[in-house]
């Protein structure tokens, strides 16, 4: 396995890659991995023949208040996971190697950036769209790879890939989960034992939802009002939102009578934002 510090050497590196008719696989994350990342990396490597996995905290898509510095980090460790998981190359630049300080340039998805997790992270998608468009343009992929935890981002990146004409196949990979619940995410390390208790709320909620609409519930409103219900019996849980919406365009649905519903929360637990989802029809969406 190949680490990867610059943009020059990546792109040789896949070029020759690519010179040998190898299909090249693309898992973006920013690191300090789990199972959830992991399971995007043995997707790639089932569907493609040459993975590589970049590892950078991009800096733009955090905002002023938010977590940049303290976003846990572990390259060696990550690196050593990959490795074992039979990945070809780890690209980790470093920030000044990806925007140098005269930077300029941004990729935005302008009405789908404003939406639920847009609200309260301005800027947020802006800066994910731009790195993962840098990305593609340095790795060159066949296909990339997204969780489906981050449900808006994915339908966010699979709207800039088809706009932006990127010949590059988005696969979205179902929610691994901890036992017990809890949608796997690297930020899971700041809760401590009570609030990691608090925040199978979430996944709880969802359940319920789920629950109403085999029971035949169709109205939106009715879904939102048992689930806010749920989290509400967590003191230290704080909502941003429960939100029913069409997945392509997430527009609030009124009722679920429609081809595919997203719903999604986003709830602080003490300082942690905890964000999960489930989409309603139709399940294949998620391959
Ligand atoms: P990060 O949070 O590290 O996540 C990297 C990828 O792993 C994303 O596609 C995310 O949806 C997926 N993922 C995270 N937790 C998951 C889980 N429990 N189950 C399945 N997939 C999961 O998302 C980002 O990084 C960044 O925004 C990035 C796309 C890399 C751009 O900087």
């Amino acid at each position: 396995m190949r680490i990867i510090k610059t943009r020059e050497e990546i792109r040789e590196a896949v070029r020759a890659m690519k010179a040998q008719g190898f299909r090249i696989g693309l898992v973006p994350t920013m690191g300090f991995l789990h199972e959830g990342h992991l399971s995007l990396v043995r997707r790639s490597r089932g569907r493609t023949d040459k993975t590589v996995v970049s590892i950078f905290v991009n800096p733009t898509q955090f905002g002023p208040g938010e977590d940049f510095n303290d976003y846990p980090r572990d390259l060696e460790k990550d690196c050593e996971r990959l490795r074992k998981e039979g990945v070809d190359i780890v690209f980790a630049p470093d920030a000044e190697e990806i925007y140098p300080p005269d930077h300029a340039t941004y990729v935005e998805v302008t009405g789908l950036q404003d939406k639920l997790c847009g609200g309260a992270r301005p800027g947020h998608f802006r800066g994910v769209c731009t790195i993962v468009l840098k990305l593609f343009h340095l790795v060159d992929p066949d296909r990339a790879f997204f969780g489906q935890k981050d449900a808006q981002q994915a339908v966010i990146l699979q709207k800039m890939t088809r706009e932006l004409d990127c010949d590059i196949e988005i696969e979205v990979c179902p929610i691994i989960r901890e036992v017990g619940g809890l949608a796997m995410s690297s930020r899971n390390i700041y809760l401590n034992p009570e609030q990691r208790s608090a925040a199978l709320c979430l996944r709880r909620s969802l359940l319920a939802a789920e629950n109403l609409i085999d029971q035949g519930e169709m109205v939106a409103g009715k879904i939102q009002a048992e689930m806010e219900r749920i989290i509400r019996e967590e003191n230290s849980a704080r909502i941003d939102y429960i939100a029913v919406v069409d997945y392509f365009s997430l527009e609030p649905l009124s009722s679920l009578d429609t081809p595919s519903a997203l719903i999604a929360l986003a709830v602080h637990i003490g300082r942690v934002r905890l964000i999960d989802n489930t989409i309603v029809y139709p399940k294949e969406i998620i391959k």
